[in-house]
């Protein structure tokens, strides 16, 4: 037996766009509320895997690079009506050494919170009343050794999630904050590192398990139908900043 928002089709008769949605946290969050019954918009750039998952999934597919502001704006206006909920995944900051910023990533670093207000004013008039965003940051950044500008970046976006959830309401408004988790990103980031990366976490988190997609997917979903849930910051990070410095 199963309570509004905890049933396995609680997404059922809603519709999900998830911005970077082929990969990842992305993807595993499209299966998730597919799973859930809902209605699957989703974008990437490669054209490829989109079109696989959108076989796999019964998704429409949206072809765009989340940071060409006029393409973004043009994916708005090409809804069909109001949708229920958007996630945004897709284009992460980049962890580079102060002294290898230069005035192009630093600018891109940035870019996070130029894109995150850009949607948010798109998604206003987007989202159903009941609906949600849902940004992704990061605990990582939280640590001032991962540089000025992630670490900026990081502090800011908790603030831009609470601040929004007063614009947007009564559409609601959250931010996930996950540590590591294993994705292509991840092992590209990591290449021939990743093993030993997962191998350490293992040893040390205190969940002594990795964190994945499937796991920031599950809560995703949970922060789309808790209707209760907005301007709300959820680490996803298996302990992770307990023990690391
Ligand atoms: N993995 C981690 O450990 C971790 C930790 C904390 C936060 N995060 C954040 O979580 C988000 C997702 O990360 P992930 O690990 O799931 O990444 P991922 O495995 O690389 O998947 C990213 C997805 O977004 C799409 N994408 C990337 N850049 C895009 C762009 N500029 N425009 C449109 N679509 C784009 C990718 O497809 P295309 O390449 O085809 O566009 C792919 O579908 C990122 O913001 C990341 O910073 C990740």
């Amino acid at each position: 037996m199963s309570g509004p928002g905890t049933g396995e089709r609680r997404l059922a008769g809603q519709s999900v766009v998830v911005l970077g949605g082929t990969a990842g946290i992305g993807l595993e969050t499209a299966r998730r509320a597919h799973e859930a019954g809902a209605d699957l918009i989703v974008t990437a750039r490669d054209p490829d895997r989109l079109s696989r998952v959108g076989r796999e999934l019964g998704a429409r597919t949206f072809a765009f690079d989340l940071n060409d502001a006029d393409q973004l704006a043009r994916f708005f206006t090409t809804l069909p009506g109001q949708v229920d909920h958007v996630l945004v995944s897709g284009a992460g900051p980049r962890y580079l050494p102060f002294a290898e910023l230069d005035i192009g990533t630093i600018r891109h670093g940035v870019e996070r919170i130029v894109l995150s207000v850009q949607i948010a004013q798109l998604a206003k008039a987007a989202l159903r009343p009941t609906g949600s965003l849902l940004l992704i940051g990061g605990t990582g950044g939280r640590r001032p050794s991962a540089g000025p500008l992630i670490s900026a970046v990081t502090a800011a976006l908790p603030a831009l999630v609470r601040s929004l959830a007063l614009e947007l309401a009564p559409a609601r408004v959250n931010l996930i904050a996950p540590g590591f988790v294993d994705t292509p990103l991840s092992a590209t980031l990591l290449g021939d590192g990743l093993d030993e990366r997962r191998e350490q976490l293992r040893a040390t988190l205190p969940i002594q398990r990795v964190v994945g997609p499937a796991d920031v997917a599950a809560l995703a979903v949970d922060l789309m139908t808790n209707t209760a849930v907005t301007g709300a910051t959820f680490d996803i990070d298996g302990g992770q900043q307990l023990v690391e410095g």
